[in-house]
């Protein structure tokens, strides 16, 4: 039967009771951790978010009524313990923050009983995900978790702190909008009063940070929450976090500099690291030559190399059919790995094709000088050593190529130099690489739509001296845009904004919207840019993603309270669920059946 807490104060947290308090009388409550009945002695270690505290109970100091109680405890009961701080007689725990102490219990109070729960409390938990995230709010109290939870709330508070002595406003936007076509998948939400009209959640506050800098605001931050209908992976969530923020009269060099700033305080205070800034810098065409990606991470080699000039004219067809069709050929070379099995070397090719490619060939470069290869027979030995030559292998190292489109290739050897790295343990757990990435284009073709669509969004800046192109050659454009990457992850972006009406609407233009659609969308936007707007820029780091890097997990889910799974469900509350047909009529809706 649960007690009442009548006439009980908590003095402490449980972790935080240390030796400088030996000798007082304290009042602590948690959650009982381990129970251990050693006949006239019973030990019980307490729990809450500060740590555990060795508690003991004798029946000659607490009394024949303590003792009984202490004799029933269960781990997760909730109890109340008052009793005196002593130094911990026999071997210190070191494992413990507390573990040169104990409390000799006076009373115990069970606050609230506990049925057994399905997987242990504890850190470096093996319990299986699904399990841990049904019960969450049990997975939640493991000691590893709430460090990561914790320090989630210490680096937003950083990082509000530091932005409101910087001059940022926090203000908030609305979570109920307008869906806006660019981006991607809106969450809808029908209207009750507005019969076949939907509201969509915010992909992000852009826009209306935007609007905030037309309004004099000068400078504005949000820890914002943004929802996209993405396929999630380990690093996305359908809603997440943004620390976002935007600046009035400033440039690139502007929120660069407060961004980093920010992230070199963060890390200091989160984590202990110093971030020596500046931060380094690259644009995206070198990103993509030299990593294969807009988000390398630098914490290892292994560049890609460009061998097309070399194999122009070699008797691979693989090799000179993709560079008669505009194509590129180019590879890594991988250390020390000739001799890697074949069957490893296939399994190479097949994650190779999971991106695209059509194969991979490869070249090992034997200790004895020869070769092993799925191509060599079609290449003289002069052909064969220039490209050895040009890819800086020696005896020993293994030649991964891809001969494709070059956006094939770029995401093909990107990837794979991800893959090779982390099989063979190349990448420095201990580094914190950051880098940015800038100069990325404007647009990008999709071949879905038939069409550029914007690589960051619709209202980025062009750099100067690509204005002339947008009309003439958009694929060439510039933008204004800038990626925060860590360790091969795209930490945060943005960009300076377009502010002029005859730019935007050239913008627009190039995005194949007709002036009626987007006057239709953005119009407000449009209007609100001839009444006087300043000139600004912005960007919006993922929360999420930062506290995952910074706390090394390999999950977002590990740092979200209450996270959503790969098909975007919570298998805690289980949403999403249906609703009553009343429901549906309330907003006239039906629902058309699905083919299972
Ligand atoms: P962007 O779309 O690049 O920019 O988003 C900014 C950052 O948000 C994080 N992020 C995500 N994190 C978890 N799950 C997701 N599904 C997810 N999607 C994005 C990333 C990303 O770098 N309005 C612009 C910013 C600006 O221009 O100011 C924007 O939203 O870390
Ligand atoms: P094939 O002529 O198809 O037997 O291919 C010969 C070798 O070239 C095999 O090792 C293939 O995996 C490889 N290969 C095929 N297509 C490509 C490509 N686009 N890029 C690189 N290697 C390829």
């Amino acid at each position: 039967m649960a007690e009442s807490m009548k006439g009980l104060k908590r003095t402490c947290r449980c972790g935080e009771v240390t030796s400088a308090m030996i000798g007082q009388t304290i009042t602590v409550m948690g959650w009982v951790q381990k129970q251990r009945n050693k006949g006239g002695i019973v030990f019980v270690d307490m729990r809450d978010r500060a740590g555990i505290l060795q508690v003991i109970f004798e029946e000659e100091y607490c009394g024949n009524e303590n003792f009984e109680k202490a004799g029933k405890l269960r781990s997760e009961f909730v109890i109340a313990v008052t009793g005196e701080v002593l130094k911990r007689e026999g071997a210190s725990n070191d494992n413990l923050a507390t573990g040169d102490i104990e409390v000799k219990a006076a009373s115990v109070r069970i606050l609230s009983e506990a049925l057994t729960p399905p997987f242990p409390i504890e850190a470096d938990s093996k319990t299986k995900e699904e399990l841990r995230l049904k019960y969450r709010y049990l997975d939640l109290r493991r000691p590893d978790i709430q460090k990561n939870i914790m320090l989630r709330s210490r680096i937003t508070n950083t990082m509000r702190s530091f932005l409101c002595e910087e001059g940022f406003l926090e203000i908030e936007t609305p979570i109920l909008n307008k869906s806006t076509p660019e981006g991607a998948r809106d969450y809808l939400v029908p209207s009750r009063i507005h019969p076949g009209c939907f509201y969509a959640l915010p992909q992000s506050p852009q826009i209306f940070k935007q609007l905030l800098m037309c309004s004099g605001y000068d400078r504005y931050f949000q820890v914002a929450r943004c929802f996209r209908d993405e396929d999630l992976r380990a690093d996305r969530q359908p809603e997440f976090t943004q620390v976002d923020l935007e600046m009035s009269f400033v440039d690139v060099e502007d929120v660069i500099d407060a961004t980093e700033r920010m992230i070199a305080r963060v890390c200091k205070e989160a984590i202990g690291l110093e971030v020596e800034l500046p931060i380094k810098r690259m644009t995206w065409d070198e990103a993509m030559n030299r990593f294969g990606s807009d988000k390398p991470d630098t914490r290892f080699g292994m560049e890609l190399v460009d061998v097309s000039e070399v194999v122009k004219g070699c008797g691979f067809g693989v090799f000179t059919s993709a560079l008669e069709n505009g194509g590129s050929v180019r590879g890594i070379t991988v250390k020390g790995q000739a001799e890697m099995p074949r069957k490893k070397i296939d399994a190479l090719v097949d994650f190779a094709k999971g991106y695209g490619a059509k194969g991979l060939a490869y070249l090992s470069v034997m200790p004895d000088g020869s070769y092993k290869s799925s191509f060599a027979k079609f290449m003289t030995e002069e052909e064969l050593k220039n490209l050895v030559a040009e890819m800086k292998a020696e005896p020993g190292d293994l030649i991964l190529l891809a001969a494709d489109k070059l956006k094939i290739v770029w995401s093909v050897l990107g990837a794979l130099r991800i893959e090779v790295a982390k099989q063979l343990d190349m990448i420095d757990n201990d580094r914190f690489n950051f880098l940015w990435v800038t100069q990325f284009p404007q647009f990008e073709w999709s071949d879905e739509e038939e069409r550029f669509v914007a690589m960051h969004h619709p209202f980025t800046m062009p750099m100067e001296e690509d204005l002339p192109m947008l009309e003439t050659d958009p694929g060439k454009v510039r933008a204004k845009a800038y990626d925060i990457v860590l360790n091969g992850v795209e930490l945060g972006g943005g960009s300076v904004r377009i502010f002029q009406n005859d730019v935007q609407e050239r913008m627009f233009e190039a995005l194949g919207f007709t002036k009626e659609k987007a006057h239709e969308q953005f119009g407000f936007l449009l209007d609100a840019f001839q009444y006087g707007v300043p000139p600004h820029a912005g960007l919006a780091i993922g929360l999420d993603r930062f506290v995952m890097l910074l706390v090394k997990a390999d999950n977002i889910r590990e740092v979200i309270a209450f996270p959503k799974v790969k098909d975007a469900s919570c298998l805690m509350t289980e949403a999403p669920g249906r609703v009553e047909d009343s429901q549906l009529e309330e907003l006239y809706l039906s629902l058309i059946p699905v083919e299972e």
